[in-house]
């Protein structure tokens, strides 16, 4: 695959200065945006499936084309692996490698914005036992922060879903981000270098062909202390 990927730019060069504030306003206030009419629709498709041969869940988030999906479900066996994305073309390349012959049959592909995604597991009462949040889009300037999903009103539904958390990316400062806004909410957090053993994701096998270095946020998520959102 292509190896000239270029690293992520930014005159933000350390974590935000009004994160802090922004996770914390986002923890203690109720978002009340009503979620995409595709969503809901998506999401009760899926918990259909689910609730007619329950399997513990594991999500991944932004999961483009699907490959680290299918790639996760087989390394989850026992549990239903949720791939969501907005991109219908990305999901389409998805949907023709789960109909190919010796695909898992325990990946699940969901078109649907995230962050509805997030509210309605959370409103449904979903625990996940595992989140993977592969390569997020970095939005690098400073005045995109409410972009990031650290900063982002759907941040608290996305903690109150639980389980092991792991975020991926080539931005430092967007892991560094990250981890700080989980000790806002209360939750210990790691942040690494790696390198990938063999590559995850589309975006993972790209970036480590062009020499980025990789970062990696690890945490165990604990309902008890994240405010309802
Ligand atoms: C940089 S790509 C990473 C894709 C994949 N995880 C990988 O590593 O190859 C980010 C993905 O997030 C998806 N995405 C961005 N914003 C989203 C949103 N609000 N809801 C759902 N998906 C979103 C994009 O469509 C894109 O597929």
């Amino acid at each position: 695959m292509y190896a000239n990927s270029r690293t992520v730019a930014s005159v933000q060069q350390a974590p935000h200065p009004r994160l802090a504030a922004s996770v914390r306003r986002h923890l203690e206030t109720d978002w009340r945006r009503p979620p995409a009419a595709h969503s809901v629709q998506a999401f009760d498709a899926l918990r259909a499936c689910i609730e007619a041969a329950p399997r513990p869940l594991v999500l991944d988030a932004g999961c483009g084309t699907g490959a680290s999906t299918l790639r996760l479900a087989e390394l989850h066996a026992d549990c239903w692996v949720i791939g969501v994305d907005k991109s219908a073309a990305r999901l389409a390349a998805g949907a023709r490698a789960l109909a190919t012959a010796g695909a898992p049959r325990n990946a699940l592909l969901v078109r649907a914005e995230l962050a509805d995604f997030w509210r309605l597991a959370h409103a449904a009462g979903w625990r996940l036992r595992r989140q993977y949040l592969l390569y997020p889009n970095p939005w690098p300037k400073p005045a995109q922060l409410a972009r990031r999903w650290h900063a982002h009103p759907a941040f608290a539904a996305l903690l109150a879903l639980g389980g092991m958390l792991e975020l991926r990316c080539n931005w430092r400062v967007y892991a560094d981000e990250f981890a700080r806004a989980l000790d806002v909410a209360g939750i210990a957090a790691n942040v690494e270098a790696f390198v990938p053993a063999g590559p995850l994701t589309p975006f993972e096998r790209k970036y480590a062909a062009s020499g980025h270095a990789l970062w990696r946020v690890g945490a165990r998520l604990d309902t008890n202390t994240v405010a309802e959102g």
